[in-house]
């Protein structure tokens, strides 16, 4: 059964068709990546897989579970599997990194307090802020604040790991290790993940298929390969703004030999 299942989705706002009956399931321990130009409804996907808003029409089922029409104890429950990282960070600026981190545990487990500064350490050394939980929101760096959202987002051990751009205006060798920390949490703890990307080459690196809407709909949905010959107008011109090779080589590499190119000076 796939662990997300999302059915004739149809969103409106002040009567304005956003998504247009999106289908499609997510398989338990598959990394999903969500492409789309800007404003073509990628957030508001998200918010209806985190049940943060309810469809005009269709159904969002979680493990099993619908959570349009499902009980509020239900979707208790079903939120504690979902780790979250919002496009904006959200964090919360009163607070220090790792109280960030901490709230989430403090929230939603009885674990005490040694284990929570455990846990956060942990989860703030696998996003490359170990040394930094003293410090608050605002005096990170934007890439900084993405990976504590994406610390707070692991605080639990989501089943399911929901990121909207986690990459976007990080430094390309941060944001290469962010694509890193997705596939290790892929391997290792067979998370099921969604990105949301404009970084092709990020979205080529991570994904096990990739989803691209447009106009509502999905354009397309398959594998990278798929992705990379489909004959899609939608789906070229999106691609084609890139060049090919770059998808093709490891992101680390790939990212320091684009860097490289563009210091040399032309000959
Ligand atoms: N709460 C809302 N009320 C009214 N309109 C909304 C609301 N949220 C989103 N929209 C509209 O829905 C459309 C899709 O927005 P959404 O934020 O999902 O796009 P997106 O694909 O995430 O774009 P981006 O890549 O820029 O983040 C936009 O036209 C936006 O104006
Ligand atoms: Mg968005």
């Amino acid at each position: 059964m796939p662990i997300i299942s999302i059915r004739d989705l149809v969103v409106e706002y002040d009567g304005r068709r956003i998504l247009d009956g999106l289908s499609l399931d997510i398989e338990h321990g598959e990394t999903m990546v969500l492409l789309g130009g800007s404003g073509s409804g990628k957030s508001t996907l998200l918010r209806q897989i985190l049940a943060l808003e309810r469809p005009k029409s269709g159904s969002v089922s979680v493990k099993g579970i619908d959570i349009t029409r499902c009980s509020t104890a239900e979707l208790k429950s079903v939120r504690l599997s979902l780790g979250v990282a919002f496009q904006s960070a959200a964090l919360f600026n009163s607070l220090s990194i790792e109280d960030n981190v901490a709230l989430t545990l403090r929230e939603h487990t009885s674990l005490a307090p040694s284990i929570v500064r455990l846990v956060v350490g942990m989860k703030l050394a696998a996003v490359g802020l170990a040394d930094f939980g003293k410090l608050h929101p605002q005096e990170l760096s934007g890439g900084m604040k993405k990976r504590a959202a994406v610390a707070r987002a692991l605080a639990l051990d989501p089943e399911i790991l929901v990121l909207d751009e986690p990459s976007a205006g990080l430094d390309p060798i941060v944001a290469a290790e962010l694509d890193e920390l997705i596939l290790v949490l892929k391997q290792v703890f067979q998370m099921t993940v969604i990105v949301v990307t404009h970084e092709m080459a990020s979205a080529f690196r991570i994904a096990d298929r990739i989803a691209m809407l447009y106009q509502g709909r999905f354009a397309l949905i398959g594998t990278r390969d798929e992705i990379r010959a489909s004959q899609n107008p939608r789906v070229r011109q999106f691609l084609d703004r890139v060049p090919g090779d770059t998808a093709k080589t490891p992101a680390l590499a790939g990212y320091f030999e684009k860097y490289l190119q563009s210091q040399e000076p032309n000959e």
